[in-house]
């Protein structure tokens, strides 16, 4: 009997070895009965545009991209959505019935229904502040934007990287800009960590009095236990402090949405996902 090979699909990343996106899209796949394999693939910088022509090449359906890779994909991409566009980076890549490729970016999405979706944290009219102004950021601001909050404030170490970005999406919102320092006396409703302070156990240097009552913070990295922020925002008696794990679910899962057109359930895979920190 001639069986069918399953669609193929991976992550492209270096380093790619802690990857939890193929553990991640197993389970989506066996939820959605989706017939589907998904590797993931150590690409060198200078390798990348063959290695996706030689995937796509050998039959295989869409790829993620990871760290270092996804400004290159974004370069490589002959179409973008406007998310992926806005963000100068992509993470899925998908080709299309004209042989070309269409970059998206749903790390935004993925952090926005992470925290509407998964904990009920409505953005719009809310005061919001984003810290960090690097490549985590400007990949998640156009979703953000799109969620109407009240106020949109960025804080980083490096004022003029704050201000590029602030111009860079002018047309579309009213991005306030401040050093960390500038911060005393103001508060906010949400506070989201963009910085990668927490890979070095570092934090940025937050005044008090930063929170409103009832407010929610958010570090897009995930652990074990506690980035230096989470803590923080315990210390200053956050009512709600999120992790990055529910993000990376989400982006895949709508990733996954993107390639097969069907919404996987995320709740049970964020649980299964954090057991086996
Ligand atoms: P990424 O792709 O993770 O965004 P990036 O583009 O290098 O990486 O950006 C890192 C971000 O974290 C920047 O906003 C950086 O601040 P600067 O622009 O001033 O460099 C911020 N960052 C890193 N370590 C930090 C620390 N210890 N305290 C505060 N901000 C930090």
């Amino acid at each position: 009997m001639n069986k069918t090979k399953p669609d193929h699909y991976a992550v492209m990343g270096n380093p790619i070895a802690h990857s939890k996106s193929p553990q991640i899209h197993k389970q989506f796949a066996e939820q959605t009965e989706q017939e589907l394999v998904y590797d993931k693939l150590k690409v060198e910088t200078a390798d990348f545009a063959s290695a996706v022509a030689s995937f796509y090449n050998t039959n295989g359906k869409g790829l993620n991209i990871t760290v270092p890779l996804k400004e290159e994909a974004f370069q490589l991409a002959t179409n973008l959505t406007e998310r992926a566009r806005r963000a100068g980076a992509v993470n899925t890549l998908l080709l299309n019935a004209e042989n070309n490729y269409t970059g998206d970016n749903t790390d935004g999405i993925g952090l926005v229904r992470d925290l509407t979706e998964n904990h009920h944290t409505e953005l719009k009219n809310k005061d919001i502040l984003i810290l960090g102004a690097g490549g985590a950021v400007r990949g998640i601001l156009e979703p953000f934007i799109q969620q109407q909050p009240k106020r949109l404030v960025i804080a980083n170490r490096t004022l003029s990287r704050a201000q590029k970005l602030a111009d860079d999406f002018s047309d579309i919102a009213n991005i306030e800009v401040f050093e960390f320092a500038q911060l005393a006396d103001q508060q906010f409703d949400i506070i989201i960590n963009g910085t990668s302070a927490s890979l070095s156990g570092e934090l940025p240097p937050l005044p008090e009095n930063l929170l409103k009552a009832n407010s929610t913070t958010y570090d897009m990295m995930y652990g074990k236990d506690d980035t230096p922020f989470m803590s923080w925002s315990k210390d200053n008696n956050a009512t709600m402090v999120i992790d990055g794990l529910g993000m990376l679910v989400e982006q895949a899962a709508e990733s996954f949405y993107c390639w097969r057109k069907v919404r996987p359930e995320t709740q049970k895979v964020i649980k299964a996902i954090r057991d086996s920190l």
